[in-house]
């Protein structure tokens, strides 16, 4: 069977590494003088340089694994009293994501940590807050095994899936035997692996169309690289791909840990990690509100402001996290042809 280990492996060599303060000195290339400066020219070139590219196109799946994995994604059958489906919390009309700070699991417990989008998923190197799974599969089946996450097993599972006609003629067509643990997976990871956002006008911009960020939104993309934030939130993924002490110069506001009563030491916060996160990515950050792995920012504003104070030691003025905003909210991309921001937009409705 495939393995979708491919994009994290490859930076495995990174490991753990972290790497405080290192900063991308742009200045060099960069005009200090006001954004309009800054021609559109050079901030395409100083793309390149400072390790953000566009997201590539999304790899060709086989449809039918996609849609049997979407309808098990959204399907309450995958848990153990059949009440709770992946989508609950990662909602893709949400931005891959709930509206909570954190989640509440099977027991009623909170959890310790926020909901990350579930959308680019397949671009990220290691999995979750603390980065424990290098691999989806592994990781999908521990969220569902969990007992305060999906609280499944294995054996009621396959019998449930197997019992139902259509669940049966859907495995036997595409995969040519009923429902198996090693089916079952791959059909959810590979759902999962479609679920790229590309064509955000930041990436049409990077691609070479100028008119593709309006004044603000450059500006804003001229702050990120010269306070230094693309140091840490870089890559395809703009993020997603280094661990970082959250408080590098300033304590973000003591985050209180849940402990709950997970199984899986790889889903919870364990002390012995601190105060180190996976940098998240910020693309589609526009929709993900709230932020930060304990959910304790309510708006972008306040994340990108407590961004400068404990990253960065440094108040930002309103007007850059004006602009910083406008920025990021160019870096909200699409899926199936339509902007999430929208699709947000109509569930709100
Ligand atoms: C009750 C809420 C909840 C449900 C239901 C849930 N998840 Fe999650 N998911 C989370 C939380 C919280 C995290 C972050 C955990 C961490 O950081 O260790 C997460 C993390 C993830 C990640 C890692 C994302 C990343 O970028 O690191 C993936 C993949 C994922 N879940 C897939 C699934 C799948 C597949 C299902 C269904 C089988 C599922 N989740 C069901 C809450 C949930
Ligand atoms: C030294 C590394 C570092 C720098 C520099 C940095 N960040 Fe971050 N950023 C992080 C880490 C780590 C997190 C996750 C913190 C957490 O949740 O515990 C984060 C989280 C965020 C989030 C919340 C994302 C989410 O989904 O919850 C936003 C927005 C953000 N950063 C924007 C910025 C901006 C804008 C700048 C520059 C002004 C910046 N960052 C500079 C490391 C960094």
């Amino acid at each position: 069977m495939h393995s979708w280990a491919g994009p994290m492996r490859q930076t495995k060599r990174y490991g753990l590494m972290v790497q405080v303060g290192l900063a991308i000195s742009i200045s060099a290339i960069l005009p200090n003088e006001p954004s309009a400066a800054a021609s559109d020219d050079v901030l395409q070139t100083s793309a390149a340089q400072s390790a953000l590219s566009p997201l590539p196109p999304p790899v060709v799946l086989p449809p039918s694994k996609v849609m049997l994995g979407e309808r098990l994604f959204h399907d309450p059958v995958l848990s153990g009293r059949e009440k709770l489906s992946c989508s609950v919390c990662h909602d893709l009309k949400a931005g891959g994501t709930i509206r909570l700070p954190r989640t509440i699991g099977y027991d009623g417990q909170i959890h310790a940590f926020n909901a990350p989008t579930i959308f680019n998923v397949g671009s990220n190197y290691r999995l979750g807050w603390r980065g424990k799974f290098t691999s989806l599969i592994v990781q999908n089946e521990a969220v569902l095994n969990d007992r305060g996450l999906m609280a499944a097993n294995w054996p009621r599972l396959l019998s449930r899936l197997g019992d139902d006609p259509e669940y049966l003629a859907s495995f036997r067509k595409v995969y040519g035997a009923p429902p198996t643990r090693e089916t079952v997976l791959d059909a959810l990871v590979t759902f999962q692996m479609s679920l790229a956002t590309p064509n955000a006008p930041f990436d049409r911009f990077l691609l070479g169309d100028k008119a593709a960020l309006n004044p603000t939104e450059k500006e804003g993309y001229r702050l990120f690289i010269d306070y230094g934030c693309v140091s840490c939130h870089q890559g395809a993924n703009i993020g997603g791909n280094m661990f970082q002490i959250f408080g590098v110069f300033a304590q973000p506001g003591a985050a209180e840990v849940a402990v709950n009563s997970h199984l899986d030491e790889r889903l919870q916060a364990s002390d012995g990690d601190g105060s180190v996160f996976r940098v998240p990515s910020l693309r589609n950050v526009e929709v993900t509100a709230p932020y930060f792995h304990d959910g304790s920012a309510e708006t972008l504003q306040e994340a990108i402001a407590v961004m400068g104070r404990s990253q960065l030691g440094r108040e930002l003025p309103q007007s850059d996290i004006d602009s910083l905003q406008a920025f990021l909210t160019s870096l909200t991309g699409e899926y199936n042809g339509k902007r999430l921001s929208a699709i947000a937009d109509e569930t709100d409705r």
